[in-house]
């Protein structure tokens, strides 16, 4: 299964793909991760990289998907993958579908979860990342809905999208997200 989770700054994208690497035993692969990762590690890409994070912007793509496509390559995608943080623009989408297609292989579902705005606030406030100032987030959320929410639509229409209610306990949210999942596997075995 190759799955993608779109959702806001705090929606609960690595939660629940923490979860779901138990389930899957898929490797989950979080673009955010990868980029905090290289700005510790002090890389080039890293230090290139953090000046956008810290102003709560998007990296430029040749950063992105350069590490994206270099983390597919790897052994342990092959039986698919967890991708957290990425697509989050439709020229990464259709980026995506390309490396994929070159190996054969295609997006089998995504999950949104949503979630309202006080309630993210609210899960930043008690979290503290590095980019989790009031403002920073509040442009990252702009950057949500202004650059990825519009990927929403472009995997509806390809019917692979599950939208879920990120409200309630993680737990509560990681059974809507396991339903999704039912939902993906079943429409894979039609295809
Ligand atoms: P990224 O790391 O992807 O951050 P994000 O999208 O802003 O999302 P978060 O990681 O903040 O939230 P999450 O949805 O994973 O929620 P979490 O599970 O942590 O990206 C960071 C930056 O990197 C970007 O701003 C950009 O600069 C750059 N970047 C990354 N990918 C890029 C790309 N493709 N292109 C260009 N730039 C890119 O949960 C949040 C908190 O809430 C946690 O404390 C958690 O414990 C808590 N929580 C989780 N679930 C619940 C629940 N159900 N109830 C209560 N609390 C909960
Ligand atoms: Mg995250």
């Amino acid at each position: 299964m190759r799955i993608i989770l779109i959702g806001p700054p705090g929606a609960g994208k690595g939660t629940q793909c923490q979860r779901l690497v138990d389930l899957l035993h898929v490797p989950h692969l979080s673009t955010g991760e990868m980029l905090r990762a290289a700005v510790r590690a002090g890389t080039p890409e890293g230090l290139q990289a953090a000046a956008y994070m810290t102003q709560g912007q998007l990296v430029p793509d040749p950063i992105i998907v350069g590490m994206v496509s270099r983390r597919l390559e790897m052994e342990d995608c092959r039986n698919g993958c967890l991708l957290d943080g990425f697509p989050r623009t439709l020229p990464q989408a259709a980026t995506l579908d390309e490396l994929l297609e070159r190996r054969a292989m295609s997006v089998d579902g995504v999950i949104e979860l949503a979630v309202p705005r006080d309630e993210l606030v609210r899960r930043m406030l008690a979290r503290k990342r590095e980019d989790d100032d009031p403002e920073v987030f509040a442009k990252r959320i702009t950057s949500f809905e202004l650059q990825t929410a519009p990927l929403l639509d472009y995997y509806a229409r390809q019917g692979k999208l599950a939208s879920i209610d990120g409200l309630g306990t993680a737990e509560e949210i990681f059974s809507r997200v396991q339903a999704a999942v039912g939902r993906f596997e079943r429409a894979a075995r039609r295809r």
